[in-house]
């Protein structure tokens, strides 16, 4: 396995059970979300987005041996997405880096999406800027990355259900590791 692959691999390993202010458990989230991508015909480049997109919240957890303070802005999607970038494409990083600009335009541009979100996303989303302003949602709009971004977040909001049962991480290693090799 390839050494970074590996070492994602250990990340939700050690630190995937974590539910991190949800009802499911970080792994179960990435891979929801994941399956999600793959059964609307999403590149593999977003897929792995999918997969990845909260790898900031691990990376937290992994720095303060298992324990977040979910009092503050975590600043998860800026700290996955630096953390990938030497390894992956702009096609996983920038939906990563964009996935909470996008709840924050989601929230601001669709009457019924703040309905959708889930307690722990409510509770996080003034700590991330709440609602944009006119200008941040025509800035936000304009970035070529704006369209993954809003349809990795949406399967983000959907990714925490309790009951279904998806693909399990390992089987995505081997898209992984095609990214990687062919970045
Ligand atoms: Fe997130
Ligand atoms: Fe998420």
């Amino acid at each position: 396995m390839n050494e970074f692959i590996h070492h994602i691999h250990n990340i939700y390993s050690q630190f995937g059970n974590s539910k991190y202010d949800e009802l499911i458990t970080q792994t179960e989230h990435a891979t929801q979300c994941a399956a999600l991508a793959k059964a609307s015909g999403a590149s593999p480049d977003l897929t792995i987005a999918a997969l990845l997109h909260d790898i900031g919240h691990l990376l937290v957890l992994a720095q303060g041996n298992g324990v977040a303070d979910l009092s503050v802005d975590d600043e998860h999607e800026a700290l996955g997405a630096r953390h990938l970038a030497a390894h992956f494409p702009s096609g996983v990083t920038a939906p990563i880096a964009l996935h909470v600009a996008a709840k924050r335009f989601l929230c601001t541009a669709d009457d019924t999406y703040f309905d959708q979100l889930s307690i722990g996303s409510v509770r996080s989303l003034e700590k991330q800027g709440g609602l944009m302003t006119h200008q941040e949602v025509m800035r936000f709009e304009r970035s070529p990355h704006f369209s993954s971004a809003v349809e990795l977040r949406r399967w983000d909001e959907a990714a925490k259900d309790e009951h279904i049962v998806v693909d399990p991480f390992d089987s995505y290693l081997e898209m992984m590791e095609s990214i990687i090799t062919s970045k």
